[in-house]
């Protein structure tokens, strides 16, 4: 992203304790810490204080707790603003983009508690216009392809940056190569055009000959999640309501860890099922899918009740 001018946080790498610690005493909080390596995403501190910044380098670099994952550090100044997901679809060649979309990753209300995988979606966002889009893709989407292409890479699929949108402009937080999760179902309720003609189309190269359709309106999901998660949690906790659910208008339910027993359906991970729903407004598509998310019931289950509570 520096060596083509991709707005991004400022950032360092470092190998050496003493060294980042100066840096950090220099650049001031809030920071962020993040162990370079591999860490099952854990690796990564928002520091508000300089104590806690002195903490987490001390944890990675000298205590080492993620191993070799923290041998080298990156330190990155904390940026402030609504964090958005960004999904492009390319073929090598060329590119189409998604509507934008905005996941909610904390386990807490108010955007508070540990990172999860997702808790609930909305898009799109009536927050970011049309030319906000523009210059997203513009500054940031293009100049990722162009760069890939540069390497000789020819990305073929999903590109899903997420970008927090600051007082200095949209700046890219973090890459993903594929569907945004749970970002990818309010996706699939948006989307009119078959999506294997759109795959398909990628696949073959020919993705600038190929139409994409969207509903007009709105989707939201909301993330039902075993009672602990994201840390310990039980499985194999019968579920009930999920026809209940659907009988509500323009619900669909996802599953994303379920198993069935016999003619049961139980729970089978943290994240367990996610109730989407679209609307001609943001708050009906909202209505509908708590109101179905109230007909669905296993032991422990969990949700935000703030799902797009900022956007409304
Ligand atoms: N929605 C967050 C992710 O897929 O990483």
């Amino acid at each position: 992203m520096r060596d083509v001018g991709i707005p991004t946080a400022d950032f360092s790498v470092f190998t050496n304790y003493d060294e980042a610690m100066r840096y950090v005493q220099e650049k001031g909080v809030s920071i962020v810490v993040k162990a370079s390596g591999l860490a099952l995403g854990k690796g990564v501190a928002v520091c508000r204080t300089l104590g806690e910044a002195e903490t987490a380098l001390k944890e990675i670099m000298l205590d080492r707790v993620f191993k070799d994952a923290g041998t080298k550090v990156v330190i990155e100044r904390y940026l402030e603003g609504q964090e958005v997901s960004i999904h492009a679809l390319s073929d090598g060649k060329t590119h189409v983009m998604f509507p934008v979309s905005q996941d909610h990753k904390t386990i807490g209300e108010g955007d508070t508690g540990k990172n999860t995988g997702g808790m609930g979606v909305i898009a799109p966002l009536s927050f970011v216009s049309a030319e906000l889009m523009q210059e997203i893709e513009r500054m940031i989407v293009k100049p990722t392809f162009d760069a890939l292409r540069k390497k000789g890479i020819e990305y073929s699929g999903i590109l899903y940056p997420g970008l927090k949108l600051t007082s200095m402009g949209p700046k890219v937080l973090e890459y993903n190569a594929r569907f945004g999760d749970p970002e990818c179902q309010v996706y699939m309720r948006l989307l009119k055009t078959d999506l294997l003609d759109i795959l398909d189309a990628c696949v073959d190269g020919k993705l600038s000959d190929q139409q994409i359709e969207w509903n007009t309106g709105f989707a939201a999901n909301i993330v039902l999640v075993s009672g602990g998660y994201p840390d310990e949690y039980k499985k194999g906790l019968p579920i009930t309501g999920i026809g209940e659910a659907e009988k509500v208008p323009g619900v669909v339910v996802f599953h994303a860890s379920t198993q069935h027993q016999g003619p049961a359906l139980m729970t089978a991970g943290g994240r367990v099922l996610s109730v989407s729903a679209v609307g001609a407004t943001l708050k009906s598509a909202l209505d509908r899918a708590y109101e179905a998310v109230g007909k669905v019931r296993f032991e422990g289950m969990y949700f935000r009740r703030d799902i797009g509570a900022k956007s409304l």
